[in-house]
């Protein structure tokens, strides 16, 4: 009898226990997007575990001096809580600590891939502040009164390029962006509206040119960056707070134009894609066929798709080239391996 007692006692404790876990995340220094998919990656994992805090005194995106970050724009700041010692201190345990580098080990750990856990991070976690939203409100109503079918190109120059040209990898140029529609959209992407959002007045502008006359579409910009070189992210960091928090605003209107608009070329050289492929697909339930990645690793979830039935067409037609690329690629994987 008294086993049992101090068994029940000892469930009863661990439930208390578990109950007074929680964990904080740290944000680094990086931009938006880096910071925010290891956020849409962890808070499926560690809300197992109770509380989740966020850290982000190294993160630009503040609306405050202290304490702010996700709750200034978010409206799931009951999900993600901004961290302070105070908080942390008011719940009774010492939290874990985690960085991006914990989130990917955990990851490796488990197996699991981070498609399924940043759709049930976006469904639980993107919804903007009342101020916030109204903002996104008045950009999608713009968005809706355009001709369709809308485009929305994400150009990121910047500290992106260098990065790139640094890896001996070379950044996308306007002219890919705009091939890279026509390939993986055909007809149906023409004659509606571009729209060309990102950092680099020069490579936008350029993007726009070709856009128009290859796609034959009308052209619809936002306010441009501040910065016409574009986004260097330790400029961006030694910024003022009012003007990093205004232009977090408008970043999000942009994030929300681009998952909005009917078809999205993008490069996966960015983090920033990745993010909108999540929010088309999980939250908008969009068809996957509408997004693509303009990089040369041709990325995105339908390629393979496109890829197969193109060079079946082109054996129809008679010519005589073997569908090289799909042979050698489908040597890794099968055909069942890329549909399920
Ligand atoms: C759960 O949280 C507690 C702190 O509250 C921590 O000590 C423990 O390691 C966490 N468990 C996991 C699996 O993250
Ligand atoms: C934004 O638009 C949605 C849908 O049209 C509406 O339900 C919501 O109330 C609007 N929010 C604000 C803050 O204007």
């Amino acid at each position: 009898m008294r086993g049992l007692y101090a068994g029940v006692f000892l469930l009863i404790f661990q439930v208390i226990v578990a109950a007074d876990a929680c964990t904080v995340l740290e944000f680094t220094g990086e931009g938006f997007s880096p910071n925010v998919m290891w956020l849409l990656h962890a808070y499926p994992l560690y809300t197992m575990n109770g509380s989740f805090f966020l850290d982000s005194k190294l993160w630009p995106h503040h609306c405050k001096e202290t304490g702010g970050g996700w709750g200034d724009f978010f409206a799931s700041d009951q999900e993600v809580i901004d961290w302070t010692p105070e908080k942390e201190k008011a719940g009774g345990e010492v939290c874990l600590r985690q960085k991006a580098q914990h989130v990917d080990e955990l990851l490796h750990k488990l197996g699991t891939g981070t498609e399924e856990l940043d759709g049930m991070a976006v469904n639980k976690l993107w919804r903007f502040k009342p101020a916030v939203q109204k903002v996104v409100n008045a950009t999608l109503r713009e968005l809706k009164g355009l001709n369709n079918p809308t485009v929305a190109f994400h150009i990121r120059g910047g500290d992106l390029s260098a990065d790139l040209q640094q890896n001996k990898r070379k950044p996308v140029s306007p002219q890919q962006y705009v091939d890279r529609a026509l390939e993986a959209f055909g007809k149906k992407a023409k004659g509606g509206t571009c729209v060309i959002l990102g950092d680099d007045h020069k490579l936008m502008g350029e993007t726009a040119k070709i856009a128009k006359a290859k796609l034959g579409c009308a052209i619809y910009r936002r306010p441009p960056y501040y910065r016409k070189a574009g986004h260097i992210q330790s400029e961006f960091n030694k910024e003022p707070l009012a003007k990093r928090c205004a232009h977090t605003v408008q970043f999000l209107q942009d994030v929300e134009l681009m998952t909005h608009a009917d078809y999205f070329v993008g490069t996966f050289h960015s983090n920033l894609p990745k993010i909108i492929q999540t929010l088309r697909f999980s939250l908008l339930h969009k068809d996957k066929r509408t997004f693509a990645d303009a990089s040369d690793l041709k990325a995105d979830w339908y390629e393979r798709v496109r890829e197969y039935f193109r060079e079946d067409a082109k054996q129809r037609k008679g010519k005589k080239t073997m569908p090289a690329a799909y042979a050698a690629a489908s040597q890794h994987r099968s055909l069942l391996s890329w549909l399920h």
